[in-house]
């Protein structure tokens, strides 16, 4: 007989299994080695034998394959191990982590900076160490799990405004004293960008602070927002910003930025920080590292805003609906669940792998292709993208929701 473990399990999967939201891993395997092309060629890997261009990752500017990270990642293991061996409070932080957090303070102007081995378990910590039952917390529809699950353990009150609607953040913040306003600089699933400006001055106005989960904004494009606004020196305009590593950057890795009296409050009381193993100094000087490299590097910015054009002219010519997004992130709002798997794996057959997304990653009834550019993509593996897609639309016989009212679904 089933355990009742047993037997919720098998359920589970099933459920999902029917409803087309099961998830399973891949491995994957690397065309080349790091040698000196890998980090120009186009982005490819190898699935079961057969080689795909790669337009679901979020390497932006191709970092994760430059030689010289490589070597700073491995310079960092010698100089101070492969491990950091302890926890932050304990041993765990070192002269490598120091000069990260100097180095994120003095691009972005806040006062310090705390290291996480990821943006998720940064976001977590940071809603559930700072909010509590006597908070209510204001955030965009859109914000990440990561965000959602650490507000829903902090047991602070959620108010959710109409995504990017300044108006209706406003009516939140007229009608309840909120601690904060929530949102995200490039919204990861849709790739549009928050009206930081606007956002920041209707907080500074209700005495509100304002908190940005900057993981697909830092160190990209010239990380702007709807206006145009730059996020340099970005502590001018947000008072907590989360910034991770693992993707423009092309390393591993997050931190959250703010005041120094912010991250002191942290430091002694975020469960995360204080007892779980640190970022490994490797880690720290692989990220410095990335982040320099990113900076002495414009011209990838460059690229990669000339390989966005590129596909979204060569998507428009074609017809293929992309959402309205000026970012590295391409999505393509098919709906249904199952008919998105079907879509991804024709691109598949056809040799091109892009991120089907369905829910709870995205609401009911948006499942979309997530489409992703990087500073490495060759003009021909763009062109071969987006004639596929609009080869597999017109081939798979999707009853497409219109651009317009899928948003409307979940906004
Ligand atoms: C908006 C956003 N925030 C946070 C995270 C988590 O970052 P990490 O991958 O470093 O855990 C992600 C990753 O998917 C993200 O998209």
């Amino acid at each position: 007989m089933s355990s009742l473990l047993e037997t919720k399990i098998s359920a589970r999967q099933q459920a999902l299994r029917e409803q087309g939201l099961l998830r399973q891993r891949k491995v994957m395997s690397i065309e080349h080695s790091l040698d000196t092309n890998a980090s120009t060629s186009s982005p490819r890997f190898v699935f079961e034998g057969r080689t795909y261009s790669n337009f679901s990752s979020n390497d932006y500017l191709g970092l994760s394959r430059v030689p010289e990270l490589a070597d700073a990642l491995h310079l960092g293991a010698q100089t101070y191990g492969v491990g950091s061996g302890a926890s932050p409070l304990v041993t765990g932080y070192s002269e490598a982590h120091f000069a990260l957090e100097r180095q994120l303070c003095s691009l972005t102007g806040h006062e310090a900076a705390l290291l996480f081995c990821s943006g998720f378990g940064a976001n977590t910590a940071l809603m559930k160490t700072l909010f509590d039952q006597q908070d209510t917390v204001i955030a965009d529809k859109l914000v990440h799990a990561s965000i959602i699950d650490g507000l829903q353990d902090s047991g602070a009150q959620l108010k959710r405004f109409l995504h990017n609607s300044l108006e209706s953040a406003e009516r939140l913040l007229v009608r309840h004293q909120a601690s904060a306003l929530i949102t995200e600089s490039v919204f990861s699933m849709d790739g549009d960008c928050a009206p930081i400006t606007d956002l920041s001055a209707l907080c500074r106005q209700h005495h509100t602070w304002l908190i940005v989960d900057d993981a697909h904004g830092f160190a990209m494009l010239n990380a702007a927002d709807a206006n145009g606004n730059a996020h340099a020196k970005a502590a001018k305009l947000i008072d907590v910003q989360v910034v991770t590593f693992g993707k423009a950057l092309g390393c591993q890795g997050a931190a959250i930025l703010g005041s120094q009296a912010l991250i002191d409050f942290l430091v002694s009381n975020a469960r995360e920080y204080i007892y779980s193993t640190s970022l490994s100094p490797a880690n720290a000087v692989l990220a410095l590292a990335a982040v320099q490299y990113s900076i002495a590097h414009p011209e990838l910015q460059q690229k990669l805003r000339a390989n966005i054009a590129l596909f979204k002219r060569l998507c428009l010519d074609a017809n293929v609906p992309l959402l309205n997004s000026d970012t590295a992130i391409q999505p393509l709002i098919i709906g249904d669940a199952q008919q998105t798997l079907q879509v991804a794996d024709e691109l598949k057959i056809a040799g091109i792998w892009v991120g089907a997304i369905r829910p709870p990653t995205v609401p009911v009834g948006s499942a979309r292709l997530r489409i992703t550019l990087t500073a490495a993509h060759s003009a021909e593996d763009i062109a071969a993208c987006a004639a596929q897609l609009a080869q597999v639309l017109k081939r798979v016989n999707i009853p497409r929701v219109s651009e317009r009212r899928a948003e409307d679904e979940y906004r």
